[in-house]
């Protein structure tokens, strides 16, 4: 029995989605514990191509139960449409558990996630418009709304009231929008409407309340009957709202500390940390990008990788791998291995690099590390060492030996700048394109 987290070492989109779908053929429970339907898990599996957004990448093996983790925010909806789309391609639902203590994605809250962009101006964030923000400040504020209100209809409609006399002062007073010019006017009208969001929502809570669990008893029980847990992570510690680059972050904790709170189990109990790592860098948002690449080398990178947000469709931003970055993640989240994804999208370059240091153009100031401060982040120059490329195609790889002399090289540099062996290379979206080499 294990207790194994996946985790993002980089900036999110490093592919946790298809390693937890890989590794959940023996686990007993799969447990999201953060973020929300701001989340893209890309999976290609016999059933078809899936892109998950809140149901946990488990849900595909028949018999394994996925929880949403108390450390979710849940947008009710969403989930029953994610639910619909994975029916209709014949995928059961009836293995997904929802924690009771989970909170709720109110319709006001992507409403505000797009008025503080709007106000933000130039410094705007890039975040998805999914709420997610408000709804863990909701839940910090002490004023959110969990899934157990759901199950009481009378109660629920009241904080419903309360919460929406705040929100549309709010919107009036503060932001001062919903003219009938203003463009957010009918997202305004829409998230303001307390008997169709009381109507919808207990509706959701009627459909999903055979899913409703208490999360930690759920977790107890596996544990004692000695279940292989995956602990599935969001993003990456780039976006960790503690460690990464601050204010251009996401609302929860990626990392494993992440993972014991939002799953309802204690930290110790977790044998094994994997980090998940693209084998170059990418991500979507603002914020500084060390590595990013705005030259046909980056248009490779995205065209090969499909790199895309699986959310919101954005193309995302493309780099070389940043060796600082995912080192630091190595030491916040204690890994004790790290799958390397999509090696292949660098199978036709003839010179690979790695970013292995950062250096101050002002000072000359070397940096192993990532700085607290953004603006300091933002200048900061990658140190670059070169290593040749493969030209060719190792998508057919299935072991080791079966890649080129130079792949193995760069994996092998990648490990020694990580500190942590490499366990897992994917050189393609398919389950069986994964190289295991424990
Ligand atoms: P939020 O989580 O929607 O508030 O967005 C905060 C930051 O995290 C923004 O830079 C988003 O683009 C980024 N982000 C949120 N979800 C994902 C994801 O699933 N993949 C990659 N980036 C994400």
């Amino acid at each position: 029995m294990s207790v194994i987290a996946v985790v993002g070492a980089q900036w999110g989109d490093e592919g946790k989605g298809r390693v937890v779908d890989y590794l959940a053929a023996d686990a007993g429970l799969v447990i999201r514990y953060g973020g929300g339907n701001n989340a893209g898990h890309t999976v290609v599996n016999p059933h078809g191509h899936f892109k998950l957004h809140l149901v946990p990448s488990g849900i595909f093996h028949p018999g394994i139960r996925n929880l949403l983790g108390n450390g979710v925010v849940i947008n009710p909806i969403a989930l029953l449409g994610e639910m619909d789309g994975l029916a209709t391609a014949g995928v059961d639902c009836q293995n997904l558990f929802i924690a009771d203590r989970a909170h709720l994605v109110m319709p006001w809250h992507p409403l505000i996630d797009q008025l503080e962009e709007r106000e933000r101006g130039a410094a705007r964030l890039g975040t998805t418009s999914r709420g997610i923000g408000p709804a863990y400040v909701d839940k910090v504020a002490r004023r959110g709304l969990r899934i157990v209100d759901l199950l009481e209809p009378e109660a629920f409609r009241r904080s419903v009231s309360t919460a929406l006399e705040r929100i549309r002062r709010t919107v009036a007073d503060y932001y001062r929008a919903g003219d009938p010019g203003d463009e957010l006017a009918p997202l305004i009208a829409e998230a303001t409407d307390e008997a169709a969001i009381v109507d919808a929502y207990l509706a959701a809570g009627e459909q999903l309340s055979s899913h409703v669990v208490d999360g930690q008893a759920m977790v107890d029980a596996a544990l004692d009957a000695g279940d292989r847990i995956l602990l599935e992570g969001q993003l990456g510690t780039m976006r960790d709202i503690d460690w990464g680059v601050y204010p251009f972050v996401t609302s929860s904790s990626p990392i494993p500390g992440g993972a014991s709170l939002g799953a309802g189990l204690p930290a110790v109990r977790i044998d094994r940390v994997l980090g998940v790592a693209k084998a170059y860098t990418t991500a979507v948002g603002a914020g500084p990008l060390p590595t990013e690449l705005t030259d046909v080398d980056g248009d490779e990178l995205r065209e090969r990788g499909v790199e895309y947000g699986t959310s919101t469709g954005r193309p995302r931003r493309c780099g070389w791998y940043d060796a600082v970055a995912v080192r630091f993640s190595v030491r916040l989240a204690g890994y004790s291995s790290i799958a390397l994804t999509k090696l292949d999208v660098l199978d036709r370059f003839e010179r690979i690099r790695v970013c292995v240091a950062y250096r101050d153009p002002q000072s000359g100031r070397r940096w192993e590390t990532v700085p607290a401060s953004a603006s300091v982040y933002a200048r900061l120059e990658p140190v670059y060492e070169d290593l040749p490329g493969w030209n060719a195609d190792t998508r057919a790889a299935r072991s080791w030996p079966d890649l080129p002399p130079e792949a193995q090289a760069y994996v092998r540099r990648l490990e020694a700048l990580a500190g942590v062996p490499v366990s897992h290379v994917s050189v393609g979206p398919e389950r069986e394109q994964m190289i295991v080499r424990a």
